[in-house]
């Protein structure tokens, strides 16, 4: 499931977060996973959004969720977000546009075949070769959320200046991923270190 969310952000948050991610920026870290873009895990306001706006995820998506976790990526020119599914605790996923110079920018996404893994001990699937690649082009303020499991998803490199986006991740209350709720921390803002760790050793 994939579903746009217009006006995720009221025109006051969106300020706020305008302005408070510039003056975050020079203290952020080079992202692991894109290259040309800055990140952080557990950012006090994206996780104030992780918690306070769920309920308008789960009107989207119909059904009662569990936050697990924020990221949040600045993007310059040139970064891009590789190909990629994500891990459980992604089950349920929103990008939320912060703020764009180009805000025509698509994010794209390929249905995965979840009728078997690639390997029995992990959740990686194939992508349904019977399924056509979508994109969502949200503007700043507005969000898309996607099963991050279920659809492997990509942009290609970005070509205006800077990007802000904002990832909350949720997995389903009633669903296979609830040990991963928090994702696996004992309360918003903790950085996940050696928590997500123990979810995975149970
Ligand atoms: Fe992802």
């Amino acid at each position: 499931m994939i579903k746009k969310i217009d006006n995720f952000l009221n025109e006051e948050e969106l300020r706020v977060a305008h302005n408070y991610w510039l003056v975050r920026e020079p203290g952020l870290e080079a992202c692991g996973q894109c290259n040309d873009s800055v990140a952080v895990y557990g950012d006090p306001l994206s996780e104030t959004f992780l918690k306070t706006k769920k309920s308008l995820v789960e009107k989207a998506f119909g059904e009662e969720l569990l936050p697990t976790y924020s990221f949040s990526r600045m993007y310059y020119k040139g970064g891009e977000l590789k190909r990629h599914s994500d891990r459980p605790s992604c089950e349920v996923s929103v990008t939320l546009n912060i703020f764009a110079d180009n805000t025509n920018w698509p994010i794209w996404f390929h249905k995965l075949d979840m009728s078997k893994p690639t390997d029995p001990n992990t959740t990686n699937y194939v992508e349904d070769p019977n399924a056509k690649p979508i994109s969502l082009i949200t503007k700043p303020g507005s969000a898309a959320a996607y099963e991050g499991c279920a659809y492997s998803h990509w942009r290609e490199p970005y070509s205006g200046e800077k990007c802000m986006q904002v990832f909350l991740h949720y997995v389903r209350a009633k669903g296979r991923y609830t040990s991963f709720a928090m994702d696996g921390r004992k309360y918003f803002g903790q950085h996940k270190q050696q928590a997500i760790k123990n979810v995975w050793a149970q």
